[in-house]
């Protein structure tokens, strides 16, 4: 099963790209399902059907849905949160605030990816296309069985400290309300399964995310970042579809010259910026890409010879190379700033930081004992090395 994540600025085209490469994908004979992870839903207008949160035929060999973020959080949160209100409410944060705030930021987002993860297993699809929010919440999305991996640890360390014994006795004296034993159940199959299972999945060489962009300074500007950001938690792009190209026909015209020579400038640009990734253009239509058959003749002009759900490009991946002395974990992030970057071993842990984003790298086995001996960014990768402490 091969799964496609399309991101990118608001507005840029995600969903029209998305819906695009399904529709030509399933055209082309793969059982594909389209979803829409983004809370703003507009899949169903842009297919021309009404969708809703379970899949839905749209035509044979393709099926859309809507992923519906609160019943996905009710569903995978339900207990964890009930626990949060009450710790919440209890330090005095009362009703519908505690209930926000115990919407944990990404939970929303990661819910809805746990939601296709049914999906992802189910075995009924050759190809599920993600359409997602745009960059910021997407990185939320992708990041977040990193991140929550973290957190959750800490719930079951804390229930391995205080035996079962002990809690009710506990609740008397502690000052906050502890969670009861199937809040950590809850946790621990959130945990141990399905974030395990999705965190492979999104490392796994059958993802691919797709950066769509227009021809515009602060869309290509996010989407530089965004490359740099999905590298460090191992999400491998496979290419890059540059929508909205005027059409030569356009930038022919006296009026539109200029406007010609600046996108053929930026298409360079971003050709560069981001190889060894195909840049796919798709030309601005004359009207909106709405309905199958608009996108299924954009979806053949996007992808023409090529397979829409081929790997289009492949990227070096993190690698743990010995010499003589030791280890060098070697973990591409094409360009990234390295006076943003620092890392600190923990236990057996690489935690790197990357401005604001942080990502913790569990260490194979043989590397986990050596000790951190430094740090180098080269060749777009940072290089960080380990040694055996004498
Ligand atoms: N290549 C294109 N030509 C003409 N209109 C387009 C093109 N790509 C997208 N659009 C239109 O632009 C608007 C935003 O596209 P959409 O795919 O919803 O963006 P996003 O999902 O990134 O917010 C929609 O009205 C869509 O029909
Ligand atoms: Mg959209």
């Amino acid at each position: 099963m091969r799964l496609l994540l399309y991101t990118g600025k608001g507005g840029v085209g995600k969903t029209t790209t998305a819906a695009a490469t399904a529709v030509c994908a399933a055209r082309r004979g793969l059982r594909t399902l389209v979803a829409s992870t983004d809370a703003a839903h507009s899949l169903g207008d842009v297919l021309g059907t009404p969708l809703g949160p379970e899949p839905r035929e749209v035509e044979p060999g393709l099926s859309a849905v809507e992923l519906d973020a609160r019943a996905e959080v009710e569903r995978h949160w339900g207990r964890i949160r009930e626990y949060l209100v009450a710790l919440f409410r209890y330090q005095g944060i009362e009703g519908m605030v505690a209930e926000e705030l115990a919407l944990l930021p990404g939970a929303e987002e990661a819910t809805t990816l746990l939601g296709a993860d049914a999906y992802l297993v189910s075995g009924d699809w050759d190809l599920v296309v993600l359409d997602c929010a745009p960059t910021g919440a997407t990185l939320r999305l992708v990041t977040l069985p990193d991140v929550a991996h973290g957190a959750l640890r800490t719930l079951l360390r804390l229930q391995g400290a205080l035996a079962t014994v002990v809690t009710p006795v506990a609740r008397e004296v502690v000052p906050v309300p502890l969670p009861d034993r199937h809040v950590f159940q809850d946790a621990e199959r959130l945990l141990y399964r399905r974030l395990r299972r999705l965190r492979a999945r999104l490392l796994d060489e059958s993802t691919s995310v797709r950066l769509v962009l227009t021809p515009e300074r602060m869309v290509i500007d996010e989407a530089r970042r965004a490359w740099t950001d999905l590298s460090l938690f191992e999400l491998s792009c496979d290419a890059v579809v540059m929508n909205r190209m005027l059409p030569d026909a356009a930038v022919s015209e006296a009026f539109f010259a200029d406007w010609g020579r600046l996108q053929e400038e930026r298409l360079r640009e971003v050709a560069e910026h981001f190889a060894p990734l195909p840049v796919l253009p798709a030309a601005l239509q004359d009207d909106e890409v709405t309905g199958l058959e608009r996108l299924a003749a954009h979806g053949e002009a996007l992808f023409g010879a090529r397979d829409p759900a081929a790997v289009l490009s492949s990227s070096p991946r993190i690698s743990f190379e010995r010499d003589a002395s030791g280890y060098v974990v070697r973990l591409p992030l094409p360009h990234a700033d390295p006076s943003r970057l620092d890392v600190v071993k923990v236990d057996d842990e690489l935690v790197v930081r990357a401005g604001a984003l942080r990502r913790t790298l569990r260490l194979p086995r043989r590397i986990a004992p050596l000790e951190l001996a430094g740090a180098h960014f080269e060749d777009d990768a940072l290089r960080v090395r380990f040694e055996r402490r004498d």
